[in-house]
């Protein structure tokens, strides 16, 4: 069977890196991919977002499966144009995406079937969001509704704050219509952890969890990034809050989604906080995490186009996920400068160390080749990932593979996955 899977990133090569290894697998195409994914599959020039091409692309050569990877284009229905066209695609329809696409959405859905989260109002009018704000209790979180390149959550310690982040989100509307609608929420304490899962609607298998670091600098400091590195699993994801997620959380979710006639097949990301009154949904994500997926599908075991079509089919309940029983950390190197501004166009060495037997992985993020050369050509350029028996092992493992990549402006976090040292 032919795979197209449609993104360009680091989430994007460890999707391919994990099809590559299913017996199932014919050609993979990228579109539009990277210069790593390039190694491994074939990269085709259309956009995420070049709905008639990627349909007209996959009817000419055949394509048996297609996987999403990425959040705007499942938000914007590509899903179901691939259905119109009678071509199998794992991800969720529009009308599910929407579990991310809309936080005011998810948010509703969440009070509606009780699940827990923090406590919000959802406003229409800047002026109403700031009458409201003169006193609230602070800090205080504001979030555009819409998407965002995950930018759009502002946690703001005084009115002045919110006031500015109100006047940016809904009037100069920095990203765009997605402030049209504006969730002002709760703001809450405690550690942080991912945890993705494959459903079909009915059943759901949640993965192994893993912890992002979202900020730029060591220590959590600095401005939001898309992820600077990840861990897997999480220490402090404890079976018994395992129990209750999959209790309270998990299996909830994806009945109120098909209550609602919104039926979610592919990847529910559930973002969640362990407060001190039990874990809480902090955000919903309708596709994997990236850097999560770095860390997450080199441990799978299972086949991902099994599961995937055990998705589409509705036969999840057959499926018996399995992860391996170690860890991996990711370390992302990106550009110096990241996420505010940049150079790209650098030659990158040692690509050609990594060797996935012996657990390294090299996933490109930001890179595109250049004649014989492979160069930077993003913010995010590289996310290395490496395995060990446990989490300390597998972090010594990772940071030793940055030293074997080399490329002007290199910077990455020093301390990603240091937090399992208190666990
Ligand atoms: P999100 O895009 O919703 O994941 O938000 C980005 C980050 O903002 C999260 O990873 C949290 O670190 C933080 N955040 C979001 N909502 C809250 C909240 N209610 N309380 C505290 N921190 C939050
Ligand atoms: N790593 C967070 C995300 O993919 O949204």
């Amino acid at each position: 069977m032919d795979i197209l899977i449609v993104g360009s990133g680091g989430r994007e090569h460890a999707i391919a890196e994990a099809v590559r290894k299913s017996p199932a697998a014919g050609r993979i195409y990228c579109a539009p991919g990277n210069a790593g994914i390039g190694l491994i599959a074939e990269c085709v020039p259309i956009g995420a977002m070049e709905f008639d091409k990627l349909v007209d692309f996959s009817k000419e050569k055949g394509i048996g499966l297609v996987i999403v990877g990425m959040d705007d284009p499942l938000v914007g229905g590509l899903v179901d144009e691939f259905e119109k066209a009678g071509i199998p695609a794992f991800g969720p329809r529009k009308n599910a995406a929407i579990l991310e696409g809309s936080k005011a959405f998810s948010k509703d859905l969440m009070k509606k079937y009780g699940i827990p989260t923090a406590a919000y109002e959802t406003f229409d009018n800047a002026g109403e969001a700031l009458s409201y704000l003169e006193t609230a209790p602070y800090p205080i979180v504001l979030k555009a509704d819409g998407l965002a390149l995950g930018k759009g959550v502002l946690i703001c310690n005084t009115f002045e704050e919110a006031k500015d982040g109100v006047d940016e989100i809904m009037t100069k509307k920095k990203f765009g219509d997605a402030g049209n609608r504006l969730v002002i929420e709760e703001f809450m304490t405690g550690r942080e952890v991912s945890v993705l899962s494959f459903t079909d609607g009915k059943t759901i298998l949640p993965m192994t969890s893993a912890q992002d670091h979202k900020r730029a600098g060591d220590g959590d400091t600095g401005l939001n990034t898309g992820g600077m590195g990840t861990f897997s699993p999480s220490p402090f994801y404890t079976k018994e809050i395992d129990e209750f997620c999959r209790e309270k959380i998990f299996q909830p979710t994806v009945d109120a989604m098909r209550k609602e006639g919104r039926e979610f097949k592919g990847v529910i990301f559930f973002g969640l906080m362990l407060t001190k009154d039990g874990p809480k949904v902090l955000e919903y994500n309708a596709r994997f995490g990236d850097p999560e997926a770095q860390v997450v599908l080199p441990r799978m075991k299972n086949d991902l186009l099994e599961v995937a079509k055990a998705c589409i089919d509705g036969t999840l309940d057959r499926v018996d996920l399995q992860f391996e029983d170690n860890a991996a950390v990711c370390v992302v190197l990106a550009s110096d400068g990241y996420p505010v501004s940049y150079e790209k166009g650098f030659p990158i060495s040692g690509l050609e160390r990594f060797d996935e037997a012996e657990g390294y992985y090299c996933f490109h993020a930001g890179t595109k080749k250049a004649g014989d050369k492979i160069v930077t050509n993003g913010g995010r350029v590289l996310g290395i990932t490496a395995k060990g028996a446990t989490l300390k092992e597998a972090r010594a493992n990772a940071y030793k593979a940055t030293e074997w990549v080399e490329f002007e402006n290199k910077y990455m976090r020093h301390d990603i996955g240091k937090a399992i040292d208190e666990a």
